[in-house]
């Protein structure tokens, strides 16, 4: 079997991610009928490093290994030789020898680059600065649930141009929708991606313009994780990004909202909005488990 990786949304084609979302829809749907799951990867094993805290991912490939019969090991830095300098090249090398698979959540993008470089098994993004690609599996299988393929359709992107709006930029392209980008001047996605991206993108500074007759309209927090000291300067340039029903009410009748969450109510989007009858915020949650069970079987069997 040929060595995959799943650093960037552009590294599985556009098939292949519906097929993944496909049998993401089919194991939660048997895990919810009490079906087990346990002989597909059993004695399998993921190793996580965490260089930033983490709520969703970490629970949700934990708990997807246990139910595939595998195993996951929560690795941090701070009681790993990795924070006292160890080269994450080597790392990669002694990890690869030992476990099935590595989960990587980190700063840098060229990290993990450097990593899979070095690894001989597969490599998943469980973020970084760059991207969140294992985020917008769940968010596209939500999408799919509840609506149908997302083909052909508008998806309003509300705030930092940031590592979800770069996977939702690349995932716009290999699924064949729009995405309508509304971020302040000064927090543009990556230009490469821009660049790359071509008529799947309308980068644009209005809020509304994004988001009218939009399918789906998502947001993020203004200062991600290692933004921290910007915080306020962040909080006067997105002023008029708040998600809130006046603007939802430009999008379709029908319109969903996405959050990938952890949320800041009345910063990035109105307790309205986020509680309301559009918003699928927590079902999206629970579809990073299904949706990286799948995942992770399709890097691992290759189905
Ligand atoms: N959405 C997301 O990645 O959440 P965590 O930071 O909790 O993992
Ligand atoms: N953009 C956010 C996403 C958190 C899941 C961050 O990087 O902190």
């Amino acid at each position: 079997m040929t060595l995959r990786h799943f650093l960037s949304f552009s590294d599985l084609s556009g098939s292949e991610v519906r097929t993944i979302i496909q049998r993401a829809i089919e194991l939660k749907r048997q895990t919810r009928a009490g079906v087990a799951h346990d002989y597909l990867l059993r004695g399998k094993t993921l190793g996580m490093i965490f260089e930033k805290s983490s709520t969703r991912t970490r629970v949700s490939f934990e708990v997807g290994m246990l139910q595939l019969g595998g195993h996951a090991l929560f690795l941090s830095p701070r009681d790993t030789q990795l924070g006292r300098g160890e080269p994450i090249e080597d790392t990669a090398r002694v990890l690869s020898r030992m476990v099935d698979a590595v989960m990587i959540r980190t700063y840098e993008h060229e990290k993990i680059e450097r990593f899979a470089q070095h690894a001989t098994v597969p490599v998943i993004n469980g973020l970084t600065d760059h991207e969140h690609p294992a985020q917008l599996l769940a968010d596209l299988q939500t999408y799919t649930e509840q609506r149908g393929d997302i083909g052909g359709r508008r998806v309003a992107w509300i705030g930092d141009g940031n590592n979800m709006c770069n996977s939702y930029i690349l995932a716009a392209r290999q699924l064949g929708f729009t995405l309508a980008a509304a971020c302040p001047e000064g927090y543009d996605p990556d230009p490469g991606i821009v660049k790359a991206a071509g008529d799947a993108l309308e980068l644009l500074r209005d809020p509304a313009a994004a988001t009218r007759d939009a399918d789906l309209v998502v947001t993020d927090v203004w200062a991600s994780m290692g933004q921290e000291d910007e915080k306020s300067a962040r909080r006067q340039a997105f002023t008029g990004f708040l998600v809130d029903s006046e603007l939802m009410a430009l999008a379709r009748p029908d319109a969903l909202f996405m959050h990938c969450l952890p949320a800041h109510r009345e910063e990035e989007v109105t307790t309205e909005v986020l509680e309301g009858p559009q918003s699928v915020v927590w079902e999206e949650a629970e579809n990073r488990l299904h949706a990286q069970k799948a995942l992770v079987e399709f890097l691992l069997t290759g189905d």
